[in-house]
């Protein structure tokens, strides 16, 4: 019984050796291990041996049920290792390769170039405000002057949500808003960056949508020769300090007297050029001395108040300074023009 038991041990540990695999030492293990195998039909017979025999079958058969354990179990290690280690010969990463570099977005000219403008005015005093861009009629018209009926309506007609509220045509209510808030004491010194909205078709200079950033500065005292000192310090810092601006005579219900602020070319100086249409001037914004009567709605007391306040179009600020030709490039998402302001 003892030859059979380490013939049996030779055999197994033989075969463990030469398993190639998880599944092959799992058939080894249930062969000479498991219930029905030959060890334990050699244990099963132990009866049958006189009893000084049976204590040393027994060590013996332990001794080899162990050893062949141990066998399988670090034959199974090592097959797990060389797997291991055949993957990861396989998976062999070249570091040489350059790799792929990740893309990263950038600030949005729009964005970059509003904030270009509050922090010119910042500079100033200014502080900045908000207004929403859905509007009563009461605000978006008629506090800026703008009765019912009132003919300069038709050049800013806009998209209704019901009778009386809309989206806003310009940031202009908020100056309403504002002075409201100050309720009647000066001095307000604000400026407004915000969408506005009109019925307009698009082309290459118009859109349905665009930016504004209006401003506002209410004071006792407060002349046209401020808002002319102010809108030239913003244009010399925007544009360049070459740059010198011209105000023309023109109508805003809000304003009075109303003027359109033009900027001197920037690529004939002044001139004539192509761009500026031989004149040597470029209309950037609208401005003009607060109305009294919007002093007057708002809760200031025009006799001791005066302001001025100007719109200027965010979109045409940009298309001037970085000379884009399509307003419609802003909105149309294309990395291949947007990419060109990551810098900016
Ligand atoms: N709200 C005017 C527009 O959208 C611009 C403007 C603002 C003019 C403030 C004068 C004063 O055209």
């Amino acid at each position: 019984m003892q030859e059979q038991l380490t013939a049996l041990k030779h055999e197994a540990l033989d075969k463990a050796e030469e398993a190639k695999s998880e599944q092959d030492i799992q058939a080894i293990r249930v062969a000479y291990l498991g219930k029905k195998g030959p060890i334990t039909e050699v244990l099963r017979g132990m009866g049958k041996l006189s009893a000084e025999e049976r204590p040393i079958i027994g060590a013996l058969a332990n001794e080899v049920r162990d050893e062949i354990k141990n066998k399988l179990d670090e034959k199974s290690k090592k097959l797990q290792e060389a797997a291991i280690k055949q993957q990861l010969e396989q998976e062999s990463i070249d570091v040489t390769l350059p790799g792929r570099p990740a893309l990263q977005g950038a600030i949005h000219p729009l964005t970059a170039v509003i904030t270009e403008i509050e922090e010119i005015f910042l500079g100033l005093g200014f502080s900045i405000g908000e207004g929403p861009e859905i509007e009563t009629d009461y605000y978006n018209f008629e506090a800026m002057n703008l009765p019912k009926d009132h003919p300069a309506r038709d050049m800013q007609d806009s998209f209704y949500v019901t009778e009386d509220l809309l989206l806003r045509t310009q940031t202009s209510p908020v100056q309403a808003r504002t002075m409201e808030k100050f309720a009647g004491k000066g001095p307000v010194k604000v400026v407004v960056p915000g969408k506005v909205f009109r019925r307009d078709d698009d082309d290459a200079t118009h859109s349905h949508q665009f930016m504004q950033v209006e401003g506002l500065y209410v004071d006792k005292k407060v002349r046209m020769s401020d808002l002319k000192g102010v809108l030239e310090t913003f244009a010399k810092q925007f544009f360049g300090q070459d740059r010198s601006i011209r105000l023309r005579p023109s109508f805003f219900p809000f304003t009075e007297p109303s003027v359109e602020v033009d900027v001197s070319c920037g690529i004939c100086s002044g001139k004539g050029c192509r761009v500026c249409k031989q004149s040597g001037w470029i209309e950037v914004l609208g401005a003009g001395m607060v109305h009294p009567r919007v002093l007057e709605m708002s809760g200031f007391d025009a006799n001791e108040y005066s302001g001025f306040a100007f719109g200027m179009g965010v979109e045409r600020l940009a298309m001037l300074k970085y000379d884009i030709d399509d307003i419609r490039q802003f909105y149309a998402n294309d990395l291949r023009f947007l990419m060109q302001f990551k810098d900016v």
